[in-house]
Order: structure tokens, then sequence, then C-alpha cells
């Protein structure tokens, strides 16, 4: 193993890192991706925004489609809120797109429509954390400052076979200064720009979660946990995100005009919580509490749907849709707030990816109920 350098942090770094990072990068690394074409920092910062929770191959699609649209920070900061979510739709983490609007709107109304170009000012703006901050300041303006997201922890973990419990803030911290103690102390040309995105490829192609491929590893002779053939066992984090599991009953109710033409009944979710601000289906805590809202005949008509699972951060959640059809000259609507929108004009609604996905279904087939009686709460 090569000498290392000390830090702060009281652990050494070995020195060669950046160096064999980078050349790897530019051989074996991940290229030819739109936003890597270009050091505008509003065209970098919304790609950033887009990745952090979503895969390279769902944001290919969203990406360009947002960038027609709003093809700088102006144009993003002056459209409507609303314009932007149904845009967002189905990249979920909707937080991100309600302080990608707020962020362009700051940069417009207090940096004169200029992105700050140190990380420290850019992590002061809404939705950009310190490793989206250093992302963006490293790809656009080459400055020397690790990024150290999930990714990059575990691949420094292993690198450091650092041995701190990653779920406590403390252990976090320290390992950031590991990380900015291993970057390149002499850079040329876009030096940064190759570290900054050698970091993500060798996370998300060589240095995985299980079974990472060792061999192809263009630091394989410097990592101490493949030394010790443990890297599996890093990075160490002993409290595990927990997801709560919960059922959550959507009432479908869907109106055929004499046209034609079908409606949903939606309502807006409220500014706080989960799809704070979608336009969704009511939803309901039991089939109970959602029959409550229903007259006897429509407690008849409603058919019992497939439920759909999805995942959020915190909460695994079991979506029970129930479909309520109702005739035109039939002036009833559910109980509660909420309003028709036309299945034509839902694109422009933001909504929650799911629940977009059952009203797609239901337009392209009739419904199908699920036989015999409902679950049980
Ligand atoms: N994940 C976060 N940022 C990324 C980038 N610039 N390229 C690929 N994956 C990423």
């Amino acid at each position: 193993m090569s000498s290392g350098a000390s830090v702060g942090a009281g652990c050494a770094v070995p020195a060669g890192f950046a160096a064999a990072l980078i050349a790897w990068q530019r051989v074996h690394g991940r290229h030819g991706l739109p936003w890597q074409s270009t050091r505008d920092p509003y065209v970098v910062w919304l790609s950033e925004v887009m990745l952090q929770q979503t895969q390279v191959s769902t944001v290919l699609t969203y990406f360009p489609r947002f960038l027609l649209r709003f093809p700088d920070v102006r144009a993003l900061a002056s459209a409507s809120t609303d314009e932007v979510m149904a845009l967002w739709s189905g990249l979920g983490y909707y937080s991100r797109a309600r302080n990608l609007h707020r962020c362009a709107q700051m940069v417009v109304t207090e940096h004169g429509g200029e992105f700050p170009r140190f990380a420290s000012a850019l992590a002061t703006l809404p939705g950009i954390g310190e490793s989206t901050a250093a992302a963006i300041a490293a790809f656009c303006h080459g400055e020397k400052i690790s990024i150290v997201d999930g990714n990059v922890r575990r691949v420094l973990s292993r690198l450091l076979a650092y041995s701190g419990d990653l779920s406590m803030a403390s252990a976090q911290k320290e390992l950031s200064l590991l990380a900015q103690a291993l970057v390149p102390k002499t850079t040329f040309g876009d030096d940064m720009s190759a570290y900054t995105q050698g970091l993500m490829d060798l996370g998300a192609t060589v240095c995985t979660r299980s079974r990472p491929l060792c061999e192809r590893c263009p630091v394989s002779e410097l990592c101490r946990a493949r030394a010790a053939g443990i890297a599996e066992q890093f990075p160490v984090k002993t409290r595990k995100t927990k997801r709560r599991h919960e059922t959550w009953w959507l009432l479908l109710a869907k109106r055929v005009l004499r046209s034609g033409q079908i409606q949903w009944w939606l309502l807006r979710r409220p500014a706080r919580g989960i799809w704070a601000g979608l336009y969704c289906a009511p939803v309901f805590e039991s089939e109970v509490r959602l029959m409550d809202t229903l007259d006897a005949a429509q407690r008849e008509e409603v058919q019992l749907l497939e439920p759909v699972s999805h995942s959020l951060t915190h909460r695994e959640l079991r979506l029970q849709p129930l479909l309520l059809e109702i005739a035109e000259p039939c002036a009833a609507v559910p109980a509660g707030e909420g309003q028709w929108v036309s299945e034509r004009d839902l694109h422009a609604h933001g909504m929650p990816a799911p629940l977009r996905a059952l009203l797609m279904a239901q337009a392209q087939q009739p419904a199908a109920p699920v036989q015999g009686a409902a679950p049980a709460r």
C-alpha cells in the first residue's frame, strides 16, 4: 500500500487515488450524457437535481423535455408552479420540483439571473445540498471540492476501510473531510470534471452495494477493505431506514359525459407531506372511511381494483383503488373537496406517478373489478 498523507480526521488517505480515478474515468467512465457537454450552471444544476434520487435512464427522458420548455433560469422562474409540477410529474420526490422553482426565482431576484460560482454560496439556495453544490461548482468552474453522496460514501468507506457508523452525522462529517483530502491538489483543464464524474461512475458501475467488481476497479490496489477481503462490510451503518407499511384507499371517481368525454374527480394534496401540492384522487385510511363518503347506491356501484405497491423514502404504500363510475345525468359528486378534470387535461396536472398509471390503465380498458369480497382492513 502506498504511503498516505495525514488529515485532520485522524485517518491517512492513500496517495495516487485522484490520478488513477481521473485516468480511469477518461477511458471507462460514462460519456455523452446530455448534461456533460456544457458548463452552463443552469443546465448542470437541473441535471444534478433530477439525478439526486432518479436513475440516469429516467432522467434522460425528462431532462430534454424540461429544457425545451424552460431553456434558461428566467423561463423557469416565471413559470407557474402547476406547469413545473406537471413537467416533473412521474420523477417523484416532488419537493425537488418545488425547490427547483423557488431556487430559479431566487437566482433571478437575488443573484441577477446568474448562479453563484462557489459551492458554499450555491449550498444556501433551496434544494441544493452540499454534494449537489460541489458537483455544480466542480463541473462548471473546476472548484476543488468533493461531492459526498451515498455512492461516494460507499466508495470512500471501502477505500479507507472507514469503520465510523455512517448513520451518525459525526461520522458523515468525518468522511466528508476525508473526501476533501482526496481531491487532487493540482488540476489541469477539466480534471475536476473527470474526478467528480469518476467518483459518480465508480460508485454506480464498479463499487456497487453488493458484489462490487473489484477486479475492474482502478483503485483496487489502494483499497483497504479489498486488501482485507471485506469490501461488502462497508459502509458501516447501524441504523437502517425503516419503511412503515400503510394501505391507502383511493377513490377513483370517474364521470362519463354524454359526449363520451371522461373526467376524474381530483383534489389538490396539502402543501406539506406526501405528494404535497399534487393532484390526486381522494385518499382514505380505510375502506370504511371511504365508504362513509358514498351514498347507498354508490356503495353498490363501487368496484375494487387491483392494489398497487409504491415505495417512498420512509413508507411502503399499498394503494388500494376503488372505482366509482358516475353517468352524466347523475349530478352527484363525491363528498369532500375536489374538481372534475378531463382525461385530456391530465397531462397538465402534476400527479403522483402511480395514480397517473392507474388512471391511464382505466382509460385503456374497461374497468376490471376484482372478484370476491373486499380484503380485510
Ligand atoms: N448522479 C448524480 N449526478 C450524476 C451525473 N452527473 N452523472 C451521472 N449520474 C449522476
